[in-house]
């Protein structure tokens, strides 16, 4: 389709990390890469940490909402967007709750570590990076309730990893269309994006 845009990293956006927010890493470029966006459409990013990956599309020209369940991730990614003057919708709640409207893109890079490979973090750590006790309980909660958010045609991308997709891939069959989008592998787990498209 022709003003498709593929979303690459901009080492002019300024992002700066307060302590206990997620520092852009691996997952986060990965997902960036996968989004393909056109000027105008509406993306919901759901946990967007420092806001890295709503302030590329943001400065792509299209209209962001973001979302974080931690307060310091809401004020890092808040001044984020005013560093970098750009416009950000940012809203302090559990995944999408409270959230209305209809979005063409709905993005999560979710916390996706098991609770006993978690065992060891911090209770902010946690927040971050433990997507339940089987890592997979939080992106699971995510498809079923991002749902009814998402426009006819419209698109979720999901940052997974070996060691916790298969329940959800599981979970979204009947739900939702997939597409496996990229993958990178790492030392002990294999990253992916995958692409969902409501089917009911
Ligand atoms: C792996 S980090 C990703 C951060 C950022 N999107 C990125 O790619 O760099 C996961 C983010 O999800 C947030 N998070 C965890 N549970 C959440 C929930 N229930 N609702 C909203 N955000 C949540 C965390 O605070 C964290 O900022």
């Amino acid at each position: 389709m022709s003003n498709v845009q593929t979303m690459e990293f901009d080492p002019d956006i300024d992002i700066q990390v307060l302590d206990g927010v997620y520092e852009p890493a691996e997952d986060s470029f990965l997902l960036l890469r996968s989004i393909d966006i056109r000027p105008g459409i509406r993306i919901l990013e759901v946990g967007t940490g420092s806001g890295f990956i709503a302030l590329h599309c943001a400065k792509a020209g299209v209209l962001v909402t973001a979302t974080d369940i931690s307060p310091v991730a809401v004020e890092t990614a808040r001044s984020n967007a005013k560093r970098n003057s750009l416009q950000i919708d940012i809203v302090q709640t559990d995944l999408a709750s409270g959230i209305s409207g209809k979005f063409d893109i709905i993005l999560f890079n979710p916390p996706y570590i098991t609770g006993e490979d978690g065992d060891v973090l911090t209770k902010r750590e946690k927040e971050q990076l433990v997507g339940g006790s089987g890592g997979h309980e939080i992106s699971i909660r995510f498809l079923d309730e991002v749902h009814d958010l998402l426009c006819e045609g419209g698109d979720i991308f999901l940052l997974t990893s070996s060691q916790s997709e298969n329940n959800i891939l599981e979970y979204a069959r009947g739900i939702y269309e997939m597409e496996h989008m990229l993958n990178k592998e790492l030392f002990f787990e294999r990253l992916s994006v995958y692409r969902f498209n409501k089917t009911v």
